[in-house]
């Protein structure tokens, strides 16, 4: 017979409201299974008849039994005719749970260096969008859903049940095809369908360029200050960053070559640099190509936004000035429709494509087919650009707003610095603020943003705050421009 404890501990599983969905003879067993993996039905022990359990559990014999041959065809007990059902020998190499071992939890998780220092980095930063302010975070509520819906039924009807089967592994042609002709009339870039490798995010295509073209300890110049999605993805692989100071015509390229004759890469974000916005004047782009090409390193051109430049057309893409093949284009979608989408890409040198896509199919295969073929046709339907086009003279407008309210509710502190494009302004404080404090009490206001100075290669603590103008309303942002002086009126 169970001892008391037994028999209430699988009264109390077979009771307990979160298994109401199991059949009772499967509740039966997974109780009596639980206390074998707890051990507190030891290898051998009788268990009571099936009659005797079922009156004390009040079921059916017939539901015990049920139970039973379950335990027993899984191996947790032997049947022995005429003497009864017992834990089985083969119980004993199962791996105890509660008694004999610390629980999970309880024991420290020991990490591998690499991941160690992963867990440290705090991954990227993930803003709880639509809280106002939070950097880089799309308007959404105006995305043309209905459209979007209509394209996705379309690709289900033409393709059927091929809509479902994994992706090429660099990306669905039509998709491919349709970003190479966008961005060779918008971006002035040398794409082509078969230089093009999709992916879910331009942060995979910043660790997979720090992962696939250098080795660990090898220098990488990057921008100072510098969008932390880079740092992580070059730190997480192994490499030296060594930042470029930035000024208002972007990096300063002519620095460049003296701080690291030997650097393998460059990371830029020349159409508006994060998180200054400036963008880099061409002079310096022809240099960067140029240092590249002596040097044999790459370029590597994160272009996540410049569909949203607001004073004229953007500059042209760097990777189109490049005659010797040396740059590597990211995009995103994140900016130009929504983050949720996971879909961004690399345009690649040609002798790149194969181990770019080999060693991408082994982090996560290849990207989701249905929102390829669907996003391809909003492309090519024409939808892209028009959304492009609607939320740029949106954003313009917020932006124009956000510059007003900064001078208006919180001169006294902040200056805002209006960038030509993007989808975050920076404003630099006047005086000496704690920018940790004033970003953490911020946070308890209900406000996401984020402390300049964290973006600097030597954090300082007293240069401003980001703040980003594209998903909030003039109205919205006024109600959290005044709860920020607020903010800033207790430090
Ligand atoms: C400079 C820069 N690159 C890349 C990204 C991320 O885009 P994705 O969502 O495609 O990784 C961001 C997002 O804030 C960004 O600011």
């Amino acid at each position: 017979m169970f001892k008391h404890a037994q028999l209430e501990s699988v009264k109390a599983w077979i009771n307990d409201p979160a298994h109401n969905a199991q059949a009772l003879h499967v509740r039966i067993q997974r109780a009596i299974r639980q206390l074998i993996l707890d051990g507190a039905l030891p290898v051998g022990k009788a268990l009571p008849a099936s009659r005797p359990l079922a009156q004390s559990l009040g079921v059916s014999r017939d539901t015990v039994e049920s139970a039973y041959s379950q335990l027993h065809a899984e191996g947790f007990i032997e049947r022995r005719v005429g003497s009864g059902s017992f834990v089985s020998q083969r119980a004993r190499c199962l791996p105890l749970r509660k008694r004999q071992r610390p629980a999970h939890s309880e024991a420290p998780v020991q990490l591998s260096r690499r991941g160690e220092a992963l867990l440290q980095s705090g991954g990227v930063h993930n803003f709880q969008s639509p809280r106002p302010f939070a950097p880089g975070v799309a308007e959404t509520r105006h995305f043309p859903l209905a459209i979007w819906e209509k394209l996705e039924r379309q690709v289900y009807k033409e393709y059927g049940t091929r809509a479902l089967e994994p992706s090429e592994p660099q990306g669905m042609a039509p998709l491919r095809r349709a970003i190479a002709d966008y961005l060779n009339l918008e971006r002035g870039a040398q794409a082509s369908a078969e230089r093009i490798l999709i992916l879910t995010s331009s942060q995979q295509a910043l660790g997979l360029c720090a992962q696939v073209l250098m080795d660990p300890g090898e220098q990488v110049l990057v921008e100072d200050p510098l969008y932390q999605g880079t740092r992580k993805a070059a730190t997480a692989a192994g490499l030296e960053c060594l930042p470029v100071p930035v000024d208002d015509r972007g990096m300063q390229v002519d620095a460049m070559a003296r701080l690291a004759p030997d650097a393998g890469a460059l990371f830029l974000t020349p159409s508006h640099q994060y998180p200054t916005g400036a963008t880099l004047s061409l002079d310096r782009r022809l240099q960067a190509i140029e240092w590249a090409h002596q040097q044999r390193a790459w370029i590597i051109e994160d272009d996540y936004d410049s569909e949203f430049h607001y004073e004229g057309r953007p500059t042209a893409c760097v990777q189109g000035l490049d005659p010797h093949g040396r740059t590597l284009y990211i995009g995103t979608f994140t900016k130009s429709l929504f983050a949720g989408l996971r879909i961004g890409y690399l345009v690649l040198p040609p002798q790149l494509v194969a181990p770019m896509t080999a060693a991408r199919t082994l982090q996560d295969g290849h990207t989701a087919s249905v929102a390829q073929l669907t996003l391809a046709r909003f492309i090519e339907g024409g939808h892209f650009g028009a959304h492009v086009r609607s939320m740029r003279t949106l954003y313009g407008r917020r932006r124009d707003a956000l510059a007003g309210l900064v001078r208006e509710h919180l001169g006294a502190f902040l200056a805002p610095q209006v960038p030509a494009g993007g989808l975050q302004m920076a404003c630099h404080f006047h005086r000496d603020l704690p920018e940790d404090a004033v970003v953490k009490a911020a946070k308890a206001a209900g406000i996401d943003l984020m402390g300049l100075g964290s973006l600097y290669a030597t954090p300082r603590n007293d240069v401003g705050l980001l703040m980003g103008f594209a998903a909030q309303t003039p109205g919205e942002m006024a109600v959290a421009v005044k709860a920020l002086a607020k903010v800033l009126d207790g430090r």
